[in-house]
């Protein structure tokens, strides 16, 4: 397919310039925007990438472009066909996504009105912390339809709880298959029943002590990660992960990945925003999965569901 469209990632710290990077490697877009309160960080970025092409052997053009928090500059991202958000504040160690919401509130809530403004037939993929209850505020703020907003996660811990699997039992990551669902915290719902190595289920593999130690290994997977850095958190794992959904619903795919998606009726939950598989595709989300669960898992999934309903409610009065 020919080289087309336009995506653009807010925020240019390590999650969002790493994002832009990988997106403009894939050389499937015309143009891969990158924007920042931080002036000149993004043309910086966008000119440093830029150069990396004739070495990398790609076409896109990265544009790069400072905005300011009242609006201007936004400009840059008219008629995206995607738009990414990583602004706001990483965890510091010793915090929990949670800690993050009431700032994070604030700046989420006002990229997403200036995309509905510049962009608004884009679909927003969202990967600011806590990640269910910033999916929300976005499409509460921009006033997109639910399924043209989409938010990042299980792509993400499925792909620590497969590295953790593979470390386990010695096997390439590529014979690896797991998956999580739930919310991107405490009650992020590994699904040990649909999980394999060479095609045998992960209990039968290693044991029910270990899955469950991988199992919490996973759920603090980004904490793990912020302990070891001390400063920021974690982005190459994030960045692929939200590239990979950026390029679903580029190329229509139609492919399944576990996100953070509206769930209206599936799993008998309805009325929130939850880690569930989804088909991904042009217009966002195609459809929400019923992967088949155990009774513990479909359970936990329901906890999730109550858990997030009650955050993403305190979001809306902030
Ligand atoms: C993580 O889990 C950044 O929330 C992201 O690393």
């Amino acid at each position: 397919m020919a080289r087309h469209g336009k995506v653009s990632v807010i925020g240019s710290g390590f999650y969002g310039t790493t994002t832009a990077q990988r997106l403009a490697e894939y050389d499937i877009f015309e143009t891969v925007v990158l924007t920042d309160i931080l002036e000149g960080k993004p043309e910086g970025v966008a000119l440093d990438i830029n150069q990396s092409r004739s070495i990398e052997g790609f076409e896109t053009k990265i544009v790069g472009a400072t905005t300011t928090a009242d609006g201007q500059g936004y400009e840059a991202i008219a008629d995206s066909d995607i738009v990414i958000i990583t602004a706001g504040l990483p965890r510091k160690p010793g915090m929990t996504r949670m800690d993050l919401l009431a700032i994070n509130a604030g700046i989420v809530g006002g990229v997403a009105k200036n995309v509905a403004k510049y962009a608004p037939n884009a679909v927003i993929l969202v990967v600011s912390n806590p990640l269910d209850e910033m999916t929300a505020l976005a499409q509460k703020a921009s006033g997109f339809p639910k399924e043209r907003v989409i938010g990042q996660a299980g792509v993400l811990d499925t792909a620590r709880f497969t590295h953790f699997v593979a470390e386990a039992t010695g096997a390439h990551v590529g014979d690896v298959r797991t998956l999580t669902l739930g919310s991107h915290g405490e009650t992020m719902v590994p699904v040990p029943s649909v999980s394999t190595v060479n095609g045998k289920p992960i209990i039968d593999v290693l044991g029910k002590e270990k899955v469950d130690e991988l199992v919490t290994r996973t759920r603090n997977g980004g904490a793990e990660i912020v302990e070891l850095l001390k400063t920021g958190s974690a982005y190459y794992a994030p960045s692929a992960a939200v590239a990979r959904m950026a390029k679903a619903v580029h190329e229509d795919s139609g492919a399944t990945y576990p996100v953070c998606a509206w769930v209206d009726g599936e799993f008998g939950i309805s009325g929130v925003y939850l880690g569930v598989e989804a088909k991904l595709g042009k217009g966002g989300i195609k459809q929400v999965v019923e992967t088949p669960l155990t009774d513990d898992e479909l359970a936990a999934l329901k906890v999730a569901a109550e858990a997030v309903r009650t955050k993403q409610a305190d979001v809306e009065t902030l």
